[in-house]
């Protein structure tokens, strides 16, 4: 059954053994000329690399902690979930069961919110026609908080929770969990991650903490527990008011326009367990008001209203109407300030200025593409990837966190691309820390290692910066090799 992970399980050993030899052999730069880097289906997974099955999840469990994703998974059951569903069951965030702000069948308070544009984890799966849902369950006595985040085309869900006795710790995890697809020697199409068939038939589900994620590229910590070791784990949330510009909201003009690009495409087809109805409906607010109570300030916060009353002025200036429509991109000020900041390297990407990510063009062809999968005119084998719908100018790809700025130089595209990952704030005892955006202190040989990860294509699990991050146009790659080469 797992097969088909050892051949690339092998090579991530010899790679890491060898990381500076065998792995720069396999990329020449002379060679032909570099394939676009911008394609969904060649990732690597990190997760596929890993242990899994009922013995991973047995390790997790018997490391110390006490919350509600462990009571879910550390009493066996998980070994037979086959699908999201059940998974949402046993944690209480039954979502067919919720609506913005509902009581659950528990006593709790679930609440559900989608967002079209993200900067988190799953970043490059999400838009409005392939969003991102975030169920959250709270209970008021004992204080208990659970957030569940699952996108379509990733094969994990996302989970945060408080852990009971250490009381104001937060515990990351990630279930990750396997298709059919996953055994067969094609491996899964488009049409098996990003449809409804992504969420049932699971062939096992295993449980990842954040020792097992730890030095990954599928780490939290970034993030998370962005001022290191130690120091406070967060939630996340930089559209943190009002209009809230990527997220599901029947109430505001952003938020009906991305429900419209949604419901073009999907029609009334259910997702992750809720209907149509409780899409339509999802509301910020609750999400919102579950960071705030943990995490009442975030760190370079997306100022909504502003950004939005601004973008929409600019835009309209050139004829265009924001946010239904974004063939000219919005100008903002204030959101400028953020994303500098952000480029800099001390704080993690901002969402993008304006509310649509997604190239009109590309959203009428995916979305037409999808009606005609769900109508039975075309085969789930034949189903594109439906998350190619972004805007693939340079610069928009930088100001959608996707890319680096085309006017940065080598050592400054190095600081924007790697700094999340690699900066003086995190662990330094693992081996990401000897990499240093900045180049202070850096060994000719470090460098070398650092050129090495750079040429790799982006299914080598090793390939810097990791295709799921960022992507760097061949110009910035080269630029920044160059700036490692002196
Ligand atoms: C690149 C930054 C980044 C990384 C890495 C990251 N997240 Fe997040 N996470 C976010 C952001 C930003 C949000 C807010 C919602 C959004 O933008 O999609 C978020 C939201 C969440 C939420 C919803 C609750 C909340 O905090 O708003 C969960 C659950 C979550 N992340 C789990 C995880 C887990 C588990 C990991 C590691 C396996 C992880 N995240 C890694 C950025 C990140
Ligand atoms: C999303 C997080 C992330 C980003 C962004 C990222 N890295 Fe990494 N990097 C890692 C992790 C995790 C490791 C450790 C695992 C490994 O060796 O692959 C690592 C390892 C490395 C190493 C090997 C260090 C050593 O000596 O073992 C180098 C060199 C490196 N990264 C360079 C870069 C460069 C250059 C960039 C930006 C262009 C970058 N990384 C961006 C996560 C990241």
């Amino acid at each position: 059954m797992t097969q088909s992970f050892q051949p690339v399980r092998s090579r991530l050993v010899l790679c890491i053994g060898l990381a500076a030899v065998s792995c720069t052999s396999t990329a020449d730069p002379e060679a032909e000329p570099e394939p676009a880097r911008t394609s969904y289906a060649n990732w690597a997974e990190p997760l596929a690399l890993m242990p899994h099955g009922p013995e991973q999840t047995a390790r997790v469990c018997a490391r110390p902690g006490s919350d509600p994703v462990r009571d879910a998974f550390c009493n066996g059951a998980a070994d037979g979930w086959t699908s999201l569903s059940e998974l949402q069951t046993a944690l209480h965030t039954d979502t067919s069961a919720m609506g913005p702000f509902s009581p659950t069948v528990t006593g709790s308070v679930g609440s559900l919110s989608i967002n079209a544009h993200s900067t988190g984890l799953a970043a490059r799966s999400v838009s409005a026609i392939n969003p991102r849902v975030i169920a959250v369950r709270l209970v008021f006595q004992p204080f208990e908080m659970l957030a569940v985040g699952f996108t379509r085309g990733e094969q994990f869900v996302e989970l945060v929770a408080r852990d009971h006795l250490e009381r104001n710790s937060l515990n990351f995890y990630l279930a990750g969990f396997r298709l059919p697809c996953n055994d067969t020697p094609a491996g899964c199409t488009p049409g098996d991650l990003l449809t409804p068939a992504i969420e049932h038939d699971w062939t096992e589900v295993s449980l990842y903490d954040e020792v097992d994620l730890a030095n990954t590229t599928l780490d939290c910590a970034p993030c998370h527990q962005p001022a290191g070791p130690g120091m406070p784990k967060m939630l996340r949330l930089q559209e943190f008011d009002m209009p809230w510009t990527h997220w599901f909201w029947p109430r505001s003009e952003g938020g009906r326009a991305l429900l419209a690009d949604y419901t073009a495409a999907k029609g009334d087809e259910p997702l992750a367990g809720m209907t149509a109805e409780q899409i339509t409906s999802a509301d910020p607010q609750a999400l919102t008001t579950m960071v705030a109570l943990l995490n009442p300030t975030q760190p370079n916060e997306f100022d909504a209203f502003h950004i939005e009353a601004e973008v929409r002025a600019s835009s309209a200036a050139k004829g265009c109407m924001q946010p239904f429509e974004n063939h000219v991109p919005g100008e903002s000020a204030t959101w400028r300030t953020a994303y500098e900041l952000a480029m800099r390297g001390d704080v993690m990407p901002v969402p993008y200025h304006d509310v649509k990510v997604t190239d009109a063009g590309k959203l009428t062809r995916m979305t037409a593409a999808y009606r005609a999968w769900q109508a039975g005119e075309l085969a789930r084998a034949d189903l594109p990837d439906i998350r190619n719908v972004f805007l693939d100018d340079p610069q928009l790809m930088a100001e959608m966190a996707f890319s680096t700025d085309p006017s940065l130089d080598g050592r400054a595209t190095l600081v924007s691309a790697c700094s999340l990952c690699h900066n003086s704030r995190l662990d330094q005892t693992q081996s990401r820390a000897r990499f240093r955006p900045d180049l202070d202190a850096m060994t000719r040989a470090e460098k070398d290692i650092a050129i090495s990860r750079l040429k790799l294509p982006p299914d080598n699990p090793l390939a810097m910066p990791p295709a799921r991050s960022r992507v760097l146009s061949d110009a910035a790659r080269r630029s920044a090799i160059e700036a490692l080469e002196q």
